[in-house]
């Protein structure tokens, strides 16, 4: 797990004086960052709700930040569904991913599901996402969860990398998606 942040790898972050730079290492990240309840840390919804709508406000009509600081007031709690999580180092967020009842009005049957997940920019291609998915799976595990769902317009690849299967491809807000799942027992984890 956090392979990639566990890699002694340097990476370049400006300093305060801003002219000059200062050297963390991906290790450090990892033993700085921490994935936690979003009802913990309430702070971060500001920042979390204008980082998602900036991402995703073209599938909901009508979305606003507004709304999606409602949301996740709303899907905050501690373990139970639906429930939110965050990455983060002290002040700094990272990013976020929830387990919710459901995700896809034209699926209610299936139920629950991983939704939500987001790495900030500048923090991607470090492991977060992939941290941040198994959080949730552990979470799905730990409530009795046999098997979770989630779909995705751009990202399969990243989730079949993390032992998610197909379950279908469909059109769903007028985009093709791949509808994915994941049995929840110890022997399919990756
Ligand atoms: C998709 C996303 C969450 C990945 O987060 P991340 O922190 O960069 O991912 P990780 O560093 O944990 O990557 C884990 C693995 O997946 C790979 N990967 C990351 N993003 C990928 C993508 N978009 N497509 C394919 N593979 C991807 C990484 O290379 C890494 O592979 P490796 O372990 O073999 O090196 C992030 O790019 C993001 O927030 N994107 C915008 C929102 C989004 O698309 N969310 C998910 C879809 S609904």
């Amino acid at each position: 797990m956090l392979h990639k942040i566990f890699r002694e790898e340097t990476i370049r972050k400006p300093s305060f004086s801003g002219a000059s730079f200062c050297a963390i290492t991906l290790r450090d990240l990892a033993r700085a960052m921490q994935i936690d309840y979003l009802a913990n840390h309430l702070h971060f919804i500001p920042t979390l709700a204008l980082w998602t709508y900036q991402e995703w406000h073209h599938l909901r009509p009508g979305d606003s930040v507004e709304r999606r600081i409602e949301r996740l007031h709303d899907e905050s709690s501690g373990s139970r569904i639906p429930t939110v999580f965050v990455a983060f180092n002290g002040p700094e967020l990272f990013g976020s991913a929830k387990l919710v009842a459901n995700d896809m009005e034209i699926r209610p049957e299936l139920t629950p599901w991983l939704a939500g997940v987001f790495v900030a920019p500048q923090n991607r291609r470090r492991g977060i996402g992939a941290a941040l998915v198994r959080r949730v799976m552990g979470e799905a595990r730990t409530l009795g969860v046999a098997r979770l769902f989630l779909y995705t317009p751009t990202a399969a690849q990243f989730y079949s990398g993390l032992g998610w299967s197909l379950f279908e491809r469909t059109n769903y807000r007028e985009m093709d998606v791949t509808v994915m799942s994941h049995d929840l027992n110890p022997s399919t984890d990756k």
